[in-house]
């Protein structure tokens, strides 16, 4: 689903070029949850920008879903960016004037379903905040208001989930709760969810897990000492 092939991305500062990713090779298929892992710079965030088009590589080719986005016209990009991919952020990132229900229904429209309505409610249902509907982000806990994100996701029906630190705000036992929902969408859902954490024990949910250092590549496979499910995590 997911294809990163010699992926570099430079900045220009002031003081010279800072690589923040260099000849990133990554492979993640439909049904799969990789998480990537690494020390705050070592360019995860800048790798989920770019596999969800928000930003472009300076060399290499990274192909999702069939496209090559390194060869993609402005609209096509657009589209690509309704249709295939959605983001799940450390800080929520709901819209506070939108009650939990119009949240989730924006995520909906933004991939033009044309089953809307009834998908966000589905979804908002799934994530288990059907009685939280009409509440706004700020009468919801903060784990509430990531499960509400999360049903943002999904109710775009978007094939590829990208979650940068989705737990990073959130006590243990509900950070938990958040990695079960994205650890479904992968296994039962069939979507690809690569999961960004700096924290080594969420790493044990993986199928794989891809270690980032310094913007390269370190390791790319199980998670040593096999996988766990998400109940069994502790930190
Ligand atoms: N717009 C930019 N201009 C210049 N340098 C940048 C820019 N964006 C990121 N960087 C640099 O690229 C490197 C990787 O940044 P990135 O945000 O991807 O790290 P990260 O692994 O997500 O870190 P964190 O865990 O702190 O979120 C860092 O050294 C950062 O300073
Ligand atoms: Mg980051």
């Amino acid at each position: 689903m997911i294809e990163l092939d010699g992926v570099g991305r430079e900045y220009e500062t002031g003081g010279g070029t800072v690589a923040a990713l260099a000849d990133v090779d990554l492979q993640v298929d439909a049904g799969e949850l990789v998480v990537v892992l690494g020390p705050s710079g070592c360019g995860k965030t800048t790798l989920l920008n770019l596999v969800g088009a928000l930003d472009v590589p300076t060399s290499g080719t990274i192909r999702v879903a069939g496209k090559d986005l390194t060869a993609t016209s402005r609209a096509a990009l657009a589209a690509y960016r309704r249709s295939t991919v959605t983001f799940v952020f450390q800080t929520f990132n709901l819209f506070p004037s939108l009650t939990a229900l119009e949240n989730v229904r924006f995520g909906a429209d933004v991939a033009r379903r044309p089953d809307a309505a009834a998908a966000s409610r589905e979804v908002l249902e799934r994530v288990g905040l059907a009685d939280r509907a009409g509440h706004f982000p700020g009468m919801l806990s903060g784990g509430e208001q990531q499960r509400v994100a999360i049903a943002r996701a999904l109710a775009t029906g978007n094939p590829v989930i990208l979650a940068d630190e989705p737990t990073g705000e959130l006590d243990f036992h509900t950070g938990r709760q958040i990695l079960e929902l994205l650890a479904e969408q992968a296994a039962d859902a069939g979507r690809s969810v690569l999961l960004v954490s700096h924290n080594r024990e969420i790493a044990r949910m993986a199928d794989r897990v891809v270690e980032l250092s310094g913007g390269r590549v370190l390791g790319d496979g199980p998670p040593a000492g096999g996988r766990v499910p998400v109940a069994d995590l502790r930190w």
